[in-house]
């Protein structure tokens, strides 16, 4: 099948166009396996969907044909709707599953799942799981179907990690040399790992800040022995939140998970929302217009102030409305330049 040079997103207020998507990527598991051109173009993919998704009419036909199904075997508001709404303005026919109401009721296993869905030509699976590792296991098994990690366990939430470059970058205007603080629970943060590659692929300086006990150590305990150009050899750590967010560009508070933590990790609640709130006080020591961030769903009063979170500084809510068109980049780039599996099919 030939690409085309550049792909219009038509509709009915007229076309947006897009690159032809570069490479040949099936999966988004993590953005491990992303360069900083494969990123770079994302976020630029993403901008023409920002224009689609601000149209009267938000409704393109690129996506035509195509079968996209969301698998949630977690809770989830802003993933699994986001990419619901993602394929449906490109035309996708979106189909929500969840593990309740499905056979995995009956004790269907994961990979059985996916194999039945790719049985049925299904293009894209969404899945997000509560153990590390269950998007590579699809992604391995069924090698018709494009598989995109919408969180699997402690390990990755790589759509995550690519809205909020997305939102620094609209923002910042580059991630080149900005100091991004990353405050909390990084232990249990999927979001932080993703982040973690995504920001030092792009060159921003990053900083992870809270309790020596919610720091991931199986990252930064080797980081010497790290070749000094790998991506997390420059990541630096300082427990001390003043300290840490001075000059800051942007700083980032992680939910305290605490579904995920069998305890023992704080001495208590109120000392860590002491030393570790994110607040208007402690912003003041950062950059001017530096921003607040929040991946979501918020514990307001314990990692960010009520205040902040809903404060001119915050663009929590951008990045929600930014994952939509994220997540819309990313259909495109798997799905655009190869025919449906429907169509093949047939
Ligand atoms: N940020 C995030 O993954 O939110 P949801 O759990 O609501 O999808």
């Amino acid at each position: 099948m030939t690409t085309p040079d550049a792909m219009a997103l038509g509709g009915e207020a007229g076309e947006v166009t897009l690159a032809a998507p570069t490479g040949s990527r099936r999966n988004v598991l993590d953005l491990d396996d992303f360069t900083a051109d494969e990123i770079t173009s994302v976020l630029d993919d993403t901008g023409a969907m920002v224009e689609v998704l601000g149209r009267d009419i938000k409704k393109v036909p690129t996506l035509r044909g195509r079968v996209v199904v969301t698998m949630f075997y977690e809770s989830s508001t802003r993933t699994r709707i986001s990419f619901e709404e993602a394929g449906k303005v490109l035309s996708a026919d979106v189909i929500n599953m969840s593990s309740s109401g499905s056979s995995v009721d009956k004790g269907e296993s994961l990979l059985n799942t996916g194999l039945t869905l790719q049985a049925m030509g299904v293009d894209v699976v969404v899945v997000r799981y509560p153990h590390s590792g269950a998007p590579y296991l699809l992604a391995r098994h069924l090698p018709q179907v494009s598989v995109i990690n919408a969180g699997d366990g402690l390990h990755a939430h790589p759509t995550q990690a690519l809205l909020d470059l997305y939102t620094m970058r609209e923002r910042l205007g580059t991630l080149l040399g900005a100091k991004v603080v990353i405050v909390g629970d990084v232990l249990h943060s999927r979001v932080a790992r993703s982040n973690l590659w995504g920001l030092t692929k792009m060159g921003a300086n990053v900083v992870l800040s809270g309790p020596t006990t919610l720091m991931p150590l199986d990252l930064l305990s080797g980081r010497d022995e790290l070749e000094e150009d790998h991506p997390f050899a420059q990541v630096d750590v300082d427990t001390d939140l003043d300290r840490a967010i001075e000059g800051a560009d942007v700083v980032m508070a992680l939910r305290l998970q605490s579904e995920r933590q069998q305890g023992g990790f704080l001495p208590s609640l109120r000392e860590y929302i002491r030393r570790w709130q994110v607040t208007d006080a402690r912003m003041a020591r950062a950059k001017s217009g530096a921003l607040v961030m929040h991946p979501g769903p918020m514990n307001e009063g314990v990692e960010i102030s009520t205040a902040l979170a809903h404060g001119e500084s915050s663009v929590i809510e951008e990045q929600v409305t930014n994952g939509v068109a994220v997540r819309m980049a990313l259909l495109y780039r798997l799905c655009a330049g190869r025919g449906s599996r429907m169509a093949q099919a047939g």
